[in-house]
């Protein structure tokens, strides 16, 4: 597992990084750069930020994890956000991130590397431990990588996915009908893919292979429980966070969840616990 694990997760950094100069030429890099240079821009929606705000992010220690350009994460930071680290392993972006916090004068950290493999040093370190659009298709190990993300709350810290639905994996809006379901929600097998990566402008280049996977809502929440962390909000949403591709399925007559959040929170220690502790 491991080994196949390690594999996927090479391969999907080799197409992350190719993708970063699409992403770069297109105008949502020139609005980051743009926005950033105004003190206190969020790219955040008000969905994201009203949970992150529930969340105490004023004064908080906050964790993303799969990153990419850090958008977020800088934004998080400008909202109020203590203190900010955002962990990839696409080298490419990460530059793109650090050239973002310059520009906003912030002072984020971002790390590079495998979510799967990030140093103990950052165990129990963070208040907030955020993904979001677009992360879990990538991992190929989503009971590690609730692990991991449990490691790095500290006791009482909040884990917040802010994600597409994986009921929308079943939809191809470039096909014919793109109203009719194209895959099984119970897809076991991961896409194997070489397309284009760029969704902000759609060009297609000859994009390395990488795998998505078809995760279950059940499946990541179960995983996530398992990790110790402690169920306490799912909200699925009728709005499109993925692509602007996906827009055709909002506003339907039998509308499905295009996105969800989802909140779970690290056991606080049992009093005997932190009284031993202070001893
Ligand atoms: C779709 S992007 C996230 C986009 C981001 N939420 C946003 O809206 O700007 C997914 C990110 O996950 C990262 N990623 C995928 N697998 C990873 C892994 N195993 N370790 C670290 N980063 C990973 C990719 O490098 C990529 O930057």
């Amino acid at each position: 597992m491991a080994r196949d694990r390690d594999a996927i997760v090479a391969a999907n950094r080799k197409a992350w990084d190719a993708a970063a100069d699409h992403h770069r030429a297109h105008d949502q890099w020139r609005d980051l750069v743009e926005g950033f240079a105004r003190p206190d821009y969020s790219c955040l929606d008000a969905v994201l930020t009203g949970h992150l705000r529930d969340l105490g992010l004023a004064g908080a220690a906050v964790a993303q994890l799969c990153c990419n350009n850090g958008r977020e994460l800088i934004s998080a930071r400008n909202l109020g956000a203590a203190e900010a680290v955002g962990f990839d392993q696409a080298p490419a972006f990460l530059a793109q991130a650090r050239e973002l916090n310059a520009i906003a004068g912030q002072d984020c950290r971002f790390v590079e590397g495998d979510v799967f493999a990030i140093p103990a040093e950052h165990n129990g370190r963070f208040d907030i431990a955020l993904v979001t659009i677009g992360v879990f298709g990538w991992l190929p190990d989503l009971a590690g990588f609730f692990a991991v993300a449990a490691r790095l709350l500290k006791p009482g810290g909040a884990f917040l996915a802010y994600e597409e639905h994986p009921i929308l994996n079943m939809f191809e809006p470039a096909q014919e009908d793109p109203q009719k379901p194209a895959n099984a929600y119970f897809k076991a097998e991961p896409f194997v893919e070489a397309v284009s990566l760029d969704y902000y402008g759609n060009r297609d280049y000859d994009a390395p292979p990488h795998y998505w996977y078809l995760h279950r809502l059940g499946d990541i929440i179960t995983r996530c429980v398992e990790a110790g962390l402690r169920l306490e909000r799912l909200e699925e949403y009728p709005h499109n966070i993925n692509a602007a591709e996906f827009d055709i399925y909002e506003d339907q007559p039998a509308q499905f969840p295009l996105s969800y959040a989802l909140i779970a929170r690290k056991r606080s220690l049992p009093v005997t616990a932190v009284q031993r502790s202070a001893r």
